[in-house]
């Protein structure tokens, strides 16, 4: 699983690039569209995860107008190596990145991801696209199975409370790792309060503590596959 030591370990050795990374994506804010649905420490971990592991294929479903895309695309700027693949039913992801971050390591997909093809096996999967129980039992169904072990996963929209709703996403999503014995970490305010302290306390050491901006929710949860 993943484990806080380990994250406040990747904090520690890529503070210098994630500190340019949170630079850039603030100014980028400022010159596109990009309505950010992850907040700080969801992209800040989804980022270092990316360093830590050097996946050659990440797969994001649900990239909207780019904001985990730009992030996780600047993750593999600074890994020189590896491809991000995005799947939306909207268009406005190619508007909002990059090409300097795009060319060479991005493949959007439009439509319903359902759909298409998705690579196996992905190093790193992040899931940010219909928050519904049927679009979890599909993921859970079709894409997890593929997962190597080591891979690294993040569902956003899991914990808005201390626990999920019954009948949603993150009830699905927790079932499935129950039922394999897979533990999982949140720095959720609601669901887990003390990790998400924790980190807010080292990045204030590390003068990382600016907000790259504040309007977003945070209810992502992060696993390994063992
Ligand atoms: C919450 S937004 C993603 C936010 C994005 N990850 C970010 O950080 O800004 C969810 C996105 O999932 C997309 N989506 C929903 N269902 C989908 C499907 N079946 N296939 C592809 N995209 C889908 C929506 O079009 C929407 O843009």
């Amino acid at each position: 699983m993943f484990h806080l030591d380990e994250i406040i370990q990747w904090y520690r050795e890529h503070a210098a690039d994630l500190r340019r990374a949170r630079d850039e994506q603030r100014e980028l804010r400022t010159r596109r569209d990009l309505r950010p649905a992850l907040d700080d420490l969801e992209a800040e971990i989804a980022y270092l995860t990316v360093r830590a592991l050097r996946p050659a294929v990440v797969v994001e479903l649900g990239a909207s107008h780019g904001w985990s895309t730009t992030w996780l695309l600047r993750a593999l700027r600074d890994n020189a190596g590896g491809e991000l693949h995005s799947y939306d039913r909207g268009s406005a992801a190619p508007r909002a990145v990059p090409a300097e971050l795009a060319t060479g390591r991005w493949h959007f997909v439009p439509g319903d991801v359902r759909a298409a093809a998705v690579p196996d096996a992905p190093g790193f999967l992040l899931v940010d696209a219909a928050h519904t129980v049927s679009f979890a039992r599909w993921y859970t169904r079709t894409i997890f199975p593929g997962l190597r072990p080591g891979a690294a996963v993040a569902v956003h929209d899991v914990y808005h409370g201390r626990r999920p709703w019954p009948r949603s996403e993150g009830a699905v999503v927790l079932s499935w790792l129950r039922g394999r014995g897979v533990g999982h970490l949140t720095a959720s305010r609601a669901a887990d309060p003390d990790t998400r302290d924790r980190l807010l306390g080292l990045k204030h050491k590390l003068h990382l503590s600016a907000p790259v901006h504040d309007r977003a929710r945070d209810p992502m949860l992060f696993f390994r596959v063992p």
